[in-house]
């Protein structure tokens, strides 16, 4: 108890925001996640898409959560696009980003803004099947047409180079006889990604506001 017998204090909530751009199933995952009661370091608040008809835009929607359009649009080069991203994200105060299923490679010059503050989710065993072009169905294909007989998703850091960040967390996921894109990338998606996306999201935050609590201020808080 503390000494005064007021409420034990509890530390902050990490502030987030996840970056999208199409459906947001991983999105839906730690939303759900903190719906169960397993993603509490942290809170979601700021969804952000590329894309106007992301359908993660109705789930952020549905949940209440404060959500962005910032399309790179005809006339905008990549940094007047990342300038719009880092002015929402200053605005919100976030102090962590979620990038799931967010179809944009990030520069270094925005990266560099984070460190150890970005994660991204990738759906095959990185260093396999990853890189610049392998995103969405491209990956399972990939994966299908080398004949491996393990995938899986991976969550890692999201440096200057793209998939080439610290990985955080795999997890593996049996290809089947007769699999398809489609079917594999379901069932990466089922066993592996929303699994432990959530889960790591979870771990970052909390290591973030515990070590804030032990007096490791970060930049913002100075
Ligand atoms: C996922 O497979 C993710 O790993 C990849 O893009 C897909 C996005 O799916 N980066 P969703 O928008 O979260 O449903």
């Amino acid at each position: 108890m503390p000494r005064d017998g007021g409420e034990p204090l509890r530390p902050r909530k990490a502030r987030v925001a996840v970056l999208v751009s199409g459906g947001g199933s991983n999105l839906q995952a730690i939303l759900d996640a903190a719906d169960r009661g397993e993603f509490v370091s942290g809170e979601v608040v700021l969804v952000i898409s590329n894309s106007k008809d992301a359908y993660a835009l109705e789930r952020a929607g549905k949940h209440g959560i404060p959500a962005r359009v910032i399309t790179k649009g005809k006339r905008r080069t990549q940094a007047e696009f990342e300038g719009a991203i880092l002015e929402a994200l200053e605005e919100a105060e976030v102090d962590f980003i979620v990038l799931a299923g967010f179809l944009s490679i990030l520069s270094a010059d925005f990266v560099k803004r984070y460190p150890e503050r970005i994660v991204n989710v990738h759906p095959s065993l990185i260093p396999s099947f990853c890189g610049k072009g392998a995103y969405g169905l491209r990956v399972h294909e990939q994966a299908l047409a080398y004949g491996v007989k393990l995938t899986g998703a991976t969550v890692h850091y999201v440096n200057e180079i793209p998939d080439g960040g610290k990985i955080l967390a795999q997890k593996a996921v049996t290809v089947l006889p007769g699999d398809t894109p489609e079917t594999l990338q379901r069932r990466v998606m089922e066993q592996a990604e929303w699994v432990l996306l959530p889960q790591v999201v979870e771990e970052c935050c909390r290591a973030m506001v515990e070590d804030e609590g032990k007096g490791n201020a970060t930049d913002r808080d100075a």
